[in-house]
């Protein structure tokens, strides 16, 4: 039986109307929830996602504006605007857009974002938070998987997931995310032995590795959920027909564009799993979806609505 495909699009629209009401609410007593978008330079991807993240605060109505300070930025110069940004009251998240350029110290810049605005949930406060399950800020990629799996009746607990790469944007923040909904977690990376048979005994299969196509067949127990990160460009012949030696369809695109977006899981995965998220369309639409109620919870802290450590004193 061909895997259930799990669609991003449709989650992630559900979550944007859900957030839409939400701010339709907080505008009509008194203010919007307001997001800061920081793009320093001209990253291409970068400017992709930013434009993304903005038009999607314009269609539920959270008030955003974009700061793209140039590639030659100094590290003092992004901190000063953090600070500014960190010290506006109408501003309730903060969003630095990575990488940023070679000088800029992004550790420092990321450390100086005031953690109640941290809508990213980089900040090591926030880090702390939910490596201790207290309320706080989660990183929207990895809040958006687990939203995708409850929302798709996937049960979680007392499941073994299995993790590809330990970044700290999406790898570590979904392990722990997963061990905190009670699952058997393991983390593996570019030096974990019998790659493909760790990844065999997992229930979840969460991939964030950065390489087209890598987890084959092989690596993927029948009826597995596979929860596919990636977001890899190819543009190669030889590479594009080891991931789609039949579909004309893909073929089409890749005559027509020079390339297609593939992600870290091979397509030949789809026989074999029970539940997966297709590239494009799975988890991408997610993670912006997460940054706008990510943006009303800051909001909501803040203006002391829900409880956290984070709220301010009224
Ligand atoms: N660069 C790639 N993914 C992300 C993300 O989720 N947040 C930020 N700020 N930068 C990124």
């Amino acid at each position: 039986m061909p895997a259930t495909i799990l669609d991003g699009n449709k989650i992630a629209s559900e979550i944007r109307a859900e957030a839409a009401a939400a701010v339709k609410a907080m505008s009509a007593a008194g203010l919007p929830p307001g997001l800061a978008v920081i793009l320093a330079g001209h990253n291409p991807a970068s400017e992709v996602y930013v434009r993304g993240k903005v038009k999607a605060c314009e269609e539920t109505g959270i008030y955003s504006e974009k700061h793209t300070p140039s590639t030659d930025i100094t590290t003092d110069e992004l901190l000063a605007l953090v600070t500014e940004l960190n010290r506006r009251d109408e501003i309730d998240g903060i969003l630095v857009q990575l990488p940023l350029p070679p000088q800029v110290d992004s550790k420092k810049v990321l450390l100086a974002v005031d953690p109640a605005k941290d809508v990213d949930g980089f900040h090591p406060m926030n880090v702390g938070f939910l490596s201790t399950q207290r309320p706080g800020l989660v990183p929207c990629t990895p809040a958006g998987i687990i939203e995708m799996l409850e929302r798709s009746g996937i049960k979680i607990a007392g499941k073994d997931a299995v993790v590809i790469g330990r970044s700290d944007i999406v790898g570590k923040p979904i392990a722990m995310l997963l061990l905190n909904a009670n699952a058997t977690v393991t983390v593996c990376h570019s030096k974990t032995r019998d790659l493909a048979g760790v990844c065999r005994r997992a229930d979840i299969l969460v991939a964030a590795i950065g390489r087209a196509g890598m987890v084959t067949r092989d690596f993927v127990r029948a009826g597995a959920t596979v929860i596919d990160v990636g977001m890899n460009r190819v543009s190669e012949a030889a590479e594009f027909k080891r991931l789609f030696a039949d579909n004309p369809k893909r073929e089409e695109t890749f005559r027509l564009r020079g390339a297609v977006l593939v992600g870290d899981v091979h397509p030949e995965v789809a026989e074999v799993a029970g539940a997966i998220t297709p590239v494009p369309g799975g988890v991408g639409p997610l993670t912006i979806a997460m940054l706008m109620s990510n943006t009303i919870k800051a909001a909501k802290m803040r203006r002391g609505g829900i409880g956290s450590g984070l709220a301010r004193p009224a």
